[in-house]
């Protein structure tokens, strides 16, 4: 009895002392696995901090610049509009002139087109932000766009003394969003007038069997190289403050529109010698 009760005590012990050692191994496994996804949840929660600090910035951004963008032609065109009430009033007696009243009535509807522009364009970002940029596929004819949207801008080209020259085949049809590419020419040549008034411009269009090429050209003051690669950013406006009165969106809402076209859109411009953007898109966007 004495001997078997000798020859299990050993045996009870070293079983006893390798489960010890078995459980310490897995306790401390589930030690360092619990410590990993603490990490990782710790990461996550300063990711999501981050970008909730972003969106917040990006948006207190939004309202401060848009507030201030809004002002100056709101309180312009009130003031306008202010003017003609008072020299129309009847006792005052001052009809305004033919050309005095069409020049006011000018300048306000100038105002009100810069407001609807501001006011699409801080849509359309708000848009692209929560992933709401859906695009609806038609049969475009690009050249008839193109002449479409030069006609619109005939003053706006007009009062900055611009000039446009097009080479333009007879059509030139593809799939995209009529709506976002008619956009993307308007912002394009919206910043040539602002930037580059008083200068030749020029709108060029080509399409081989897969990709079609919009060329839009001015002769203004050029960006410099070291601002080409964040001038498509959101809020990104490279000019000098008096000249930028701006929110710095269309180029960053051009290229949004562009990718999800899966085309391409860049810049080749040289200070003193005229910008370029170029836009390439797949012939068939929509597959
Ligand atoms: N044709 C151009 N010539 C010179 N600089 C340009 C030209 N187009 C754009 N830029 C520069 O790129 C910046 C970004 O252009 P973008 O169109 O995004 O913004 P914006 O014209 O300043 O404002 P918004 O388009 O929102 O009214 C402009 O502020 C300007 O400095
Ligand atoms: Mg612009």
């Amino acid at each position: 009895m004495t001997f078997w009760i000798l020859l299990l005590i050993p045996g009870l012990f070293t079983l006893l002392v390798s489960r010890l050692v078995f459980m310490t191994i897995r306790i401390r496994k589930t030690f360092k696995n619990l410590e990993l996804e603490n990490h990782a949840l710790l990461q996550e929660n300063q990711n999501l901090h981050d970008h909730l600090k972003k969106t917040i910035q990006i948006r207190d951004d939004l309202f401060g610049l848009a507030s201030h963008e809004l002002k100056t032609p709101i309180t312009s065109l009130r003031s306008q509009l202010e003017l003609l009430k008072r020299n129309s009033q009847p006792e005052v007696g001052l009809i305004p002139g033919s050309k005095h009243l069409s020049s006011t009535l000018e300048a306000s509807l100038g105002q009100v087109d810069r407001l609807t522009k501001l006011i699409g364009n801080m849509l359309d970002v708000t848009r692209i932000g929560a992933g709401k940029l859906q695009l609806t596929i038609t049969s475009v004819d690009l050249v008839k766009l193109v002449q479409k949207v030069i006609t619109s801008f005939s003053v706006e080209l007009e009062l900055a003394k611009c000039s446009i020259e097009t080479h333009l085949p007879d059509v030139l049809i593809g799939e995209w969003d009529q709506g976002c590419i008619e956009q993307v020419i308007v912002n394009l040549i919206s910043n040539a007038i602002k930037y580059a008034p008083s200068t030749l411009l020029s709108i060029s269009a080509f399409q081989t069997e897969l990709k079609t090429t919009l060329k839009i050209r001015d002769n203004g003051p050029g960006i410099p190289k070291n601002k080409q690669n964040i001038i498509f950013n959101k809020f990104e406006c490279v000019s000098s403050s008096e000249t930028c009165r701006s929110l710095g969106l269309g180029l960053y809402i051009c290229s949004q529109i562009i990718e999800k076209h899966a085309g391409t859109i860049h810049v080749q411009s040289e200070v003193g010698k005229g910008t370029e953007f170029i836009i390439e898109l797949p012939n068939h966007s929509g597959k």
